[in-house]
C-alpha cells in the first residue's frame, strides 16, 4: 500500500488529502500538523475549516485510509510520498521584506524530512512558493540525505475556497513539475498514478519544475488582474453612468475574454492573490525586470484603491462624518461559503471606518467574534504566522460588536455595508431592516448582491459598485 503523508493540515492540505483518500482507497493518507488543536478538530465532528461537502468526504474515509495526527516525524518517516503544505507568508523583515515569501516553515519542514527519513521519498511542494524553491529544498534534502534518494516535485493546488471539494473532484487540470532525469520522470509518474484514480490523464499536465512553480504564480496573477481590471472599470462606470454588470456581460461574451471572474467588488482577498503577486514582483525585480514588476504591482494598487474608494463613498455620503454613527457590516469572510478571513477586504474597510470613529456591528455566518477581533486588532505579520506562533487573545476593540444575525447588526444603524456575497443577504427582509434603521438609511453594496431598485423603492439610499449613482450620491462626491 502506498503511503502518503501531508505536512500542514490547513485549507489546502486538509481538503486535498481528504479527496485523495476518498478517491484512492488503496492509498493510506495521514495529514500531520504541529498545531494540536487543529488536529483535534480534524478528528472531531467540528472540522477546523468550513467548506461545503468536506464533512461528508472526511466522514467517509477518516479512520479507514485517512488519518490526522500530530506525530509528524513518525508519519513522515513511514511515507513514500510527502506533501508539504505549510504556511508561506510574506517576509516582514530583512531582505525582500513586504514582497518575498518567508520560507522559514518550509525550510524547517524540509530539514525535518531529511532528519527522520530512512527510505527513499518523493517530496511534493503543495503550498505556493517562489520559483526555484524546489531547488533550494532539494539542496537541503540532498546535503542531509545520508544516502537516501529524494525526488522533488512541484504540484501546485488550484482549488478555490468555498468550492474546494468540487474543484478537487473535477479539476480543470492537475499540474506536476519534476526533474527531467529518469528518476525525476519516475517520480512524476508515481504522483500521476495517484491523480489518475479520478482525473482523466489528458488533464494531468507534466512540466519541468520551474514551469510548474511559475504557472501557479502566473495563474493567480492573471485571475487577480481580471478583478482589478473590472474594478478599475467600475470606478469609470460610476463616473460616466455606465453599469459595470452590463459592461462585464458584454465583454465576457467575447470568447477570447470569457465571462468568468468579471464581478466587480469591494476588492479581492484570500491568502493567495496578494501574496503570490508580491512574490512575482519580487522575483521580477531580482531578475532585473523592473517594468514587468511594476506592471503586476499595479494589480495590487488598484485593489487597495478599490477598498479606499468604498470607505470614502461611505463617509462622503453621510455628510463627511461617521463619527459615533452605527454601521452594520454584513459579511467579513473574503468570499462566500468560507469562514476564512485572510486578506479579506473587510479588514481594510472596517479599519478605514474605525479610523473615522464609526461604531461597527459585524455579522458573518461563518466567522467567529474572536477571529474578527483578532483580524482588526493584530498586526498582519502576526496573523500570517502558523497558529501556534500567534499571540493569545488580543485586546478587543470597543467600537466593534459582533452579532449573530443581519437584523441585529442593522438595528438602529445609519448604514449597512455588504462586504461578502453570502446568498442569505439577497433574501433579507429589507423592509423590516429599513423600519429599524436611522433615516436616511444607507446601503453600500460592496458585492452587488441586492436589488438596488427594490431597496430604493423602500426608501434606502443605495450605492452599488460600478452602477449609476442615485441623486444623493451624485450630490455628495467622494474624494479619493
Ligand atoms: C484563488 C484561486 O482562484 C485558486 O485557483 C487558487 O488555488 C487560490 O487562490 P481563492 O482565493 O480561494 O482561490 O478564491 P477566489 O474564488 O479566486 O476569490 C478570490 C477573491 O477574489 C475573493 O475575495 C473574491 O470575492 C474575489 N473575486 C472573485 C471578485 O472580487 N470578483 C470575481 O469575479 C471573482
Ligand atoms: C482587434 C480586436 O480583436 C477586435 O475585436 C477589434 O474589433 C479590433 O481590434 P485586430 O487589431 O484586427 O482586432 O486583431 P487582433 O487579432 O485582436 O490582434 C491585435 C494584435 O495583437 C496583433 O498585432 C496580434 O498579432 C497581437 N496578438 C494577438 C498577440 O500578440 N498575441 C495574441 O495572443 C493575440
Ligand atoms: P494553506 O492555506 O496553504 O493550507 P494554512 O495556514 O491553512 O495554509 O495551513 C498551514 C498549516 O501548516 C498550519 O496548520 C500550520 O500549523 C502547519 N505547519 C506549519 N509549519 C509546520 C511544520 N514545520 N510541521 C507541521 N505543520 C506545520
Amino acid at each position: 500500500m502506498v503511503k502518503i503523508c501531508c505536512i500542514g493540515a490547513g485549507y489546502v492540505g486538509g481538503p486535498t488529502m481528504a479527496v485523495i483518500a476518498l478517491k484512492c482507497p488503496d492509498i493510506e493518507v495521514v495529514v500531520v500538523d504541529i498545531f494540536e488543536p487543529r488536529i483535534i478538530a480534524w478528528n472531531s465532528d467540528h472540522l477546523p475549516i468550513y467548506e461545503p461537502g468536506l464533512d461528508d468526504v472526511v466522514k467517509q474515509c477518516r479512520g479507514k485510509n485517512l488519518f490526522f495526527s500530530t506525530d509528524v516525524e513518525k508519519h513522515v518517516a513511514e511515507a513514500d510520498i510527502v506533501f508539504v503544505s505549510v504556511n508561506t507568508p510574506t517576509k516582514t523583515q530583512g531582505l525582500g521584506a513586504g514582497k518575498a515569501a518567508d520560507l522559514t516553515y518550509w525550510e524547517s519542514a524540509a530539514r525535518m524530512i531529511a532528519d527522520v527519513s530512512k527510505t527513499d521519498k518523493i517530496v511534493v511542494e503543495k503550498s505556493t512558493v517562489p520559483v526555484k524553491t524546489a531547488e533550494a529544498i532539494e539542496k537541503i534534502l540532498t546535503h542531509n540525505s545520508k544516502g537516501i534518494n529524494f525526488q522533488i516535485l512541484s504540484n501546485p493546488e488550484f482549488l478555490a475556497e468555498g468550492t474546494a471539494i468540487k474543484d478537487l473532484f473535477n479539476p480543470d487540470r492537475v499540474l506536476i513539475g519534476g526533474r527531467e532525469t529518469p528518476e525525476g520522470q519516475k517520480a512524476i509518474h508515481a504522483l500521476k498514478d495517484v491523480y489518475a484514480h479520478w482525473v482523466p490523464v489528458e488533464q494531468i499536465i507534466c512540466t519541468n519544475l520551474w514551469s510548474a512553480e511559475l504557472s501557479k504564480l502566473a495563474a493567480n496573477a492573471f485571475l487577480a488582474q481580471r478583478i482589478s481590471s473590472v474594478n478599475a472599470m467600475s470606478a469609470l462606470c460610476e463616473a460616466t453612468g455606465a453599469d459595470v454588470s452590463q459592461v462585464s456581460h458584454a465583454i465576457g461574451k467575447d470568447t477570447r475574454i470569457g465571462s468568468k471572474f468579471l464581478n466587480a467588488s469591494v476588492g479581492f482577498g484570500g491568502s493567495c492573490f496578494q501574496k503570490d503577486i508580491l512574490n512575482l514582483v519580487y522575483i521580477c525585480e531580482c531578475n532585473g525586470l523592473p517594468e514587468v514588476a511594476s506592471y503586476w504591482k499595479q494589480v495590487i494598487q488598484v485593489n487597495e484603491y478599490q477598498k479606499t474608494r468604498f470607505v470614502n463613498r461611505v463617509v462622503s455620503s453621510m455628510f463627511n462624518t461617521i463619527s459615533g454613527k452605527k454601521i452594520a457590516i454584513l459579511g467579513f469572510a473574503f468570499k462566500k461559503d468560507t469562514g476564512d478571513t485572510r486578506e479579506t477586504p473587510a479588514i481594510g474597510v472596517c479599519q478605514g471606518l474605525l479610523g473615522d470613529k464609526a461604531m461597527l456591528r459585524i455579522y458573518d455566518p461563518q466567522v467567529s467574534q474572536e477571529q474578527i477581533q483578532r483580524d482588526l486588532s493584530m498586526q498582519k505579520s502576526e496573523l500570517d504566522r502558523p497558529p501556534h506562533l500567534q499571540p493569545a487573545s488580543p485586546t478587543a476593540i470597543k467600537q466593534v460588536a459582533c452579532v449573530w444575525d443581519a437584523y441585529e447588526a442593522a438595528k438602529g444603524a445609519h448604514g449597512i455595508c455588504i462586504l461578502t456575497e453570502w446568498d442569505e443577504f439577497k433574501t433579507l427582509d429589507y423592509q423590516k431592516i429599513y423600519d429599524d434603521m436611522q433615516k436616511p438609511a444607507f446601503v453600500f453594496d460592496g458585492r452587488n448582491v441586492v436589488d438596488a431598485e427594490k431597496l430604493r423603492e423602500i426608501g434606502f439610499i443605495v450605492y452599488s459598485i460600478g452602477k449609476p449613482l442615485d441623486s444623493w450620491l451624485k450630490d455628495m462626491p467622494a474624494v479619493a
